[in-house]
């Protein structure tokens, strides 16, 4: 099967190109940008204009569509009229199958972000091609990079009660493989990490794998997002789910689990 990964030089992408050729399918890869990292035949496209977007569904069977632009003035552009483009142009060239990643809690946090993604969902699910939704949760990279940010100043900032259920990116990419082979689900399937962490657990295994004595300075998110947030809105009860833990990612990282 040939299947064309849109974003595959991003952190879910960078995942999913290794374990689509192990499994045997034909990958063409797209970016902004020439590259011509090997094990994929990478096509320049940008969907923010359309361009290259023709050539690059060309022959292809199906589309596994990763990009994305968040928390930017174009995210708009990007994600809901780009995802349009994306899914015209497959029609036209007969691709049988999209697949599109999205977030769990699109439909019920409400964060300007997931407003797009779900906008481009019901793009997906209203298009010409047969479709699968696969929201999933966060990235433990991500978490990381959101941690830093978070501390920037010194003390982790941040709300305390809020619900995160990180899921390993490489096992994302291994269920991102089934549903290629399994063909249109016509539907949205979650899929989520092994277990539901509170942010303060999530920081104090990060900060003792990272061997830091940062305090958490607990803020209370306001408003119905901050509610959304601590109700686990973020989260699923959906099987499968990964298996690798928060302090898994923290052991592989750092060296350290985080475990007291
Ligand atoms: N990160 C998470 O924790 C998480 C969790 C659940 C779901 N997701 C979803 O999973 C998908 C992949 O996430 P990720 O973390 O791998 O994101 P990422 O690292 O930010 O990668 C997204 C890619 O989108 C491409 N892109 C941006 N603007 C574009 C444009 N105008 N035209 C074409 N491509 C464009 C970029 O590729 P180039 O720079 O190479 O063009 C970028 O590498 C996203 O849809 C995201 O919403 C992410």
């Amino acid at each position: 099967m040939r299947v064309l990964v849109t974003g595959a030089g991003g952190l879910l992408g960078r995942a999913v190109l290794p374990r689509l050729r192990a499994d045997g399918f034909d990958v063409r890869a797209t970016s902004r940008r020439p590259r011509h990292d090997p094990g994929a035949d990478w096509a320049v496209v940008d969907l923010a204009t359309g361009a290259g977007l023709t050539e690059a569904v060309a022959g292809v069977d199906a589309v596994l569509h990763l990009a994305s632009l968040p928390n930017s003035r174009h995210t708009h552009r990007v994600d809901v009229l780009g995802t349009r483009r994306l899914v015209l142009a497959a029609g036209r060239a007969g691709v049988n199958h999209l697949v599109y990643v999205s977030i769990v809690g699109v439909d019920r946090v409400p964060y300007r972000y997931y407003r797009h993604k779900l906008a481009a969902e019901q793009v997906v699910a209203a298009g010409p091609v047969p479709w699968t939704v696969l929201r999933a949760t966060q990235f433990p990279p991500f978490l990381d990079v959101l941690l830093r940010t978070a501390s920037r100043f010194g003390p982790v900032v941040g709300d305390p009660a809020v619900l995160a259920q990180p899921v390993d990116q490489h096992e994302v990419a291994g269920r991102l493989a089934e549903r290629l082979t399994a063909g249109p689900l016509r539907g949205v399937e979650e899929y989520g990490g092994s277990q539901v962490l509170r942010f303060d657990e999530a920081v104090r295994a990060w900060q003792a794998a990272r061997g830091s004595r940062r305090p958490l300075l607990p803020v209370r998110f306001p408003g119905r997002l901050g509610r959304a947030l601590r109700e686990g809105g973020l989260t699923t009860t959906a099987t499968p789910a990964g298996s690798r833990t928060w302090a898994d990612y923290l052991a592989d990282t750092y060296g350290r689990t985080g475990a007291s």
